[in-house]
């Protein structure tokens, strides 16, 4: 048997979920048909560690469908969907996941994944590269390249190469326009609202809200959550995001201030102890604490439990912690909040990201012979990618006239 998953009875309703996913993915859905075809990833091995969704399940079909032999495991030990994992276990692919894995079990599930020996890797968070780099170096001869999802893992593997560590060329599907621009802003903003809703179903409405990190997630949750009404407050450590969201209206202060008058905390920085025991000191009867970033170090946890005098679950994804009399409550154990308490990112938007995913894996299956450092995705393939998407949403744009395109490449022509 070449996979693990809770339950493999659950694959049917897997596949009702990966068929509605894939009714709300026409770009990757051109890309399936138009390349199981010609398979161009005929023989090729392929290794992804990436939330195990219904969306992520498309993707990997697509792989499938083109050619290739492709194993998967989580990203993360609470965001694996069972069903889908189940599901894709029936349709031959080598999928290592459960949601709730200990921390020995991520990392034996990766493990199994790398041993198919891989030939092109997907990660989401650098986890398997660095797995493969650390405990598997012999493995990294016959591999052509990897990909990166999300700005985490990018940033890492920008560290590994600037320290001559990385063995192999990896692409930052994240750095695309159209992955970034949409999937971090409108996927984290709605998604992680999804999952705080769901753990604890408040109303956000007239609720302070505090936001840390007023990058790419932290723009989109700020903005959905003053959309439901919210005050939002926007903690930053970089001066010109900081005055971007000062411009865009929202209130700006410093984390040790807020956590006074926080209702909700949701961080999304890539950093670590955001929301440490000082601010929770302060914290009002009743805030929650949620994490939207990749790692679950955002929120301190460790900081959480040490100082909490009792505890107790309340609903699912929702624990109370009695904290100087005070009772805070922390969603989904600190952990990506939307992948663990709600589905991770609409399917509309993860289409443009897998779409970037999948055109990257063809790019590094056509050129095996990258230095190995991170790209940019290949050039023109955002505008590709978005100009299949315009399409399908039935979304027409004007084309630059010859007028036009001399006009704006010369210097002569004004008053
Ligand atoms: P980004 O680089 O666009 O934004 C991060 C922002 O956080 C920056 O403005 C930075 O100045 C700020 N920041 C850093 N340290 C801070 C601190 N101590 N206090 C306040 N602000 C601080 O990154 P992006 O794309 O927004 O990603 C943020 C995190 O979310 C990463 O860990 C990324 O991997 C993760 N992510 C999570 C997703 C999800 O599904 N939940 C989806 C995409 C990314």
């Amino acid at each position: 048997m070449n996979y693990k998953v809770k339950d493999i009875s659950l694959a049917d309703q897997g596949n009702l979920k990966i068929s509605w996913a894939e009714s709300r993915m026409p770009v990757l859905m051109s890309l399936r048909e138009k390349y199981k075809r010609t398979r161009p990833l005929d023989g090729i091995k392929i290794a992804g560690c990436l939330h195990v969704t219904k969306e992520t399940a498309v993707l990997a079909k697509t792989l499938k469908d083109a050619g290739a032999r492709v194993s998967w495991c989580g990203c993360n030990p609470l965001s694996t969907q069972d069903d889908v994992a189940a599901a894709l276990a029936k349709e031959g692919i080598s999928v290592y996941a459960w949601r709730g894995l200990s921390t020995e079990e991520y990392y034996w599930c990766i493990e199994r994944v790398l041993e198919t020996e891989p030939n092109i890797t997907l990660d989401d968070g650098a986890d398997l590269v660095f797995t493969l780099h650390k405990k598997l170096p012999g493995l990294i001869k016959k591999v052509y390249g990897g990909t990166e999802e999300t700005t985490t893992g990018v940033k890492r593997l920008r560290s590994m190469a600037n320290d001559e560590k990385l063995k192999y060329p990896v692409i930052a599907v994240n750095d695309a326009e159209t992955k970034w621009e949409f999937d971090n802003v409108h996927g984290t903003g709605q998604s992680s609202l999804d999952g705080i809703m769901r753990a604890t179903n408040i109303l956000i409405a007239g609720k302070n809200v505090v936001v840390s990190g007023y990058g790419h997630c932290g723009r989109g949750i700020a903005s959905r959550a003053k959309g439901l009404g919210a005050s939002v407050i926007i903690t930053e450590v970089n001066p010109i995001n900081a005055l971007k969201a000062r411009l865009d209206g929202f209130e700006v202060m410093r984390m040790i201030e807020a956590a006074k008058i926080g209702d909700v905390f949701i961080t999304a920085t890539g950093s670590k102890s955001v929301i440490n025991k000082e601010h929770m000191m302060l914290m009002k009867d009743g805030a929650i604490l949620a994490n939207a970033g990749h790692f679950n170090v955002e929120v301190s946890v460790e900081d959480l439990e040490k100082i909490a005098e009792n505890k107790r679950t309340m609903r699912s994804n929702n624990v109370e912690y009695l904290v100087n009399e005070k009772r805070l409550y922390l969603i989904a154990e600190g952990r990506l909040v939307n992948l663990a308490a709600a589905e991770g990112h609409p399917s509309e938007v993860m289409d443009m990201s897998f779409a970037n995913q999948f055109l990257s894996i063809l790019y590094l299956a056509n050129n095996r012979s990258l230095e190995p450092k991170v790209y940019n995705i290949p050039k023109g393939q955002d505008e590709t990618v978005a100009r299949i998407k315009l399409e399908t949403m039935g979304i027409k744009i004007d084309e630059l006239t010859e007028e036009q395109k001399e006009y704006i490449s010369s210097y002569e022509e004004g008053t």
